[in-house]
């Protein structure tokens, strides 16, 4: 597993890697105020469905913890709700920023009608943000296992984005069998496409992999059909961002391409996923809202103009696989093969 340390409350603050300094350094930020934990999901320093949901919950949590004078447990719980839609505002796409939210209002509102002191609601607030990190990294580190079985007879597989443990609050997702078999001696090698346009394969797969001691080689998304085509990987794994009850997937934008190319050359495509990744309140993919990004990070990336000044650009940062390209989904309940309406309903629905 990824011994590097995604987000964690450390002395009164939270505290994340900076991902959009990786791969050349490796910084910690200290993250005091609501305000800061908004920057740093809006601009990708914490990335990845799983530790947005996380940091979210978080800085609930830091934009309430000074409040002073409130009355009681109701009014501050109408805070806690203001605080939380500010944060829902930070990105669209992965539904565990709004499940966190979620998760955090209902445990507001709930000691609230306890008529709990407001200084004992702000403590359970902070203790609910941890559970749901280490939650999350058992439910990682169950996806492992079920995974695992899933990698029998495979020696690589290729993966897009990071769905790893930078990611995550430790394992990953798409990642977590490949640690896992690597806790069993097994090293599965991994093609990692570098993901254009913020290069999350490039700079944090390709980084995180390596630091782990996992076999990884970097290609361009260009590169995939060749490598398919080449034979060179058994399997595709990645994350998810969120899914609809008839298991269509929105992940980093190329996902879909891989999962056609898959196809393709009979190879299976994985998807693996928490369950706070479920939106079983979305019949299909098509309600999945999807975020667009500023055009520079296209025309200019990482600080290099390399397009005419002016030109038009879209931006979509991800976008939907059709269920029917998806062999199964890997999850912490375990693996679910189709048909996925039925088989997600019985395993996720309330
Ligand atoms: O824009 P990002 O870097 O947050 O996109 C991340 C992804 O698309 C991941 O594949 C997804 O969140 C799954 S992470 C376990």
């Amino acid at each position: 597993m990824s011994h590097l340390k995604t987000i964690e409350w450390v002395n009164d603050a939270v505290q994340i890697i900076d991902q959009t300094r990786l791969p050349l350094e490796l910084v910690y930020e200290r993250i005091e105020k609501i305000e800061a934990m908004h920057d740093a999901i809006k601009t990708l320093k914490v990335r990845g469905a799983p530790a947005i949901g996380i940091a979210a919950a978080f800085g609930v949590y830091l934009g309430v913890r000074d409040t002073s004078g409130v009355k009681n447990g109701k009014e501050f719980s109408a805070i806690v709700c203001q605080k939380a839609d500010y944060l829902a505002g930070s990105r669209p796409t992965a539904v565990n920023l709004f499940w966190a939210l979620e998760r955090v209002k209902t445990k507001a509102a709930a000691l609230a009608a306890e008529l709990l002191p407001v200084i004992e609601i702000k403590k359970k607030l902070l203790a609910e943000a941890q559970d749901i990190l280490e939650e999350d990294r058992h439910m990682c580190r169950r996806i492992g296992e079920h995974g695992l079985k899933l990698l029998e007879g495979k020696k690589a597989i290729l993966t897009h984005c990071n769905a790893g443990g930078l990611a995550t609050a430790e394992y990953g997702t798409a990642l977590a069998p490949v640690y896992v078999a690597a806790e069993h001696h097994r090293f599965i090698h991994v093609y990692a496409d570098e993901t254009r346009p913020l290069l999350q394969g490039a700079r944090i797969t390709a980084f995180e992999l390596q630091e782990s001691g996992i076999p990884v080689t970097l290609i361009c998304d260009s590169m995939a059909a060749t490598v398919m085509a080449r034979g060179l990987v058994d399997a595709v794994f990645v994350g998810a961002d969120r899914i609809a009850g008839n298991g269509d997937t929105a992940n980093k934008i190329g996902t879909y391409g891989v999962a056609v190319l898959a196809k393709a050359h009979n190879i299976p495509f994985y998807v693996a996923a928490p369950a706070s990744t479920f939106d079983m309140s979305l019949a299909s993919g098509k309600e999945i809202p999807i975020e667009e990004r500023d055009g520079r990070e296209i025309t200019c990336s990482f600080g290099k103009q390399t397009a005419p000044a002016g030109i038009k650009v879209f931006n979509p940062a991800f976008d939907v696989t059709p269920s029917h390209l998806i062999t199964s989904f890997i999850t912490d309940r375990g693996v679910i093969d189709p048909p996925f309406t039925q088989n997600l309903c019985k395993a996720f629905k309330k």
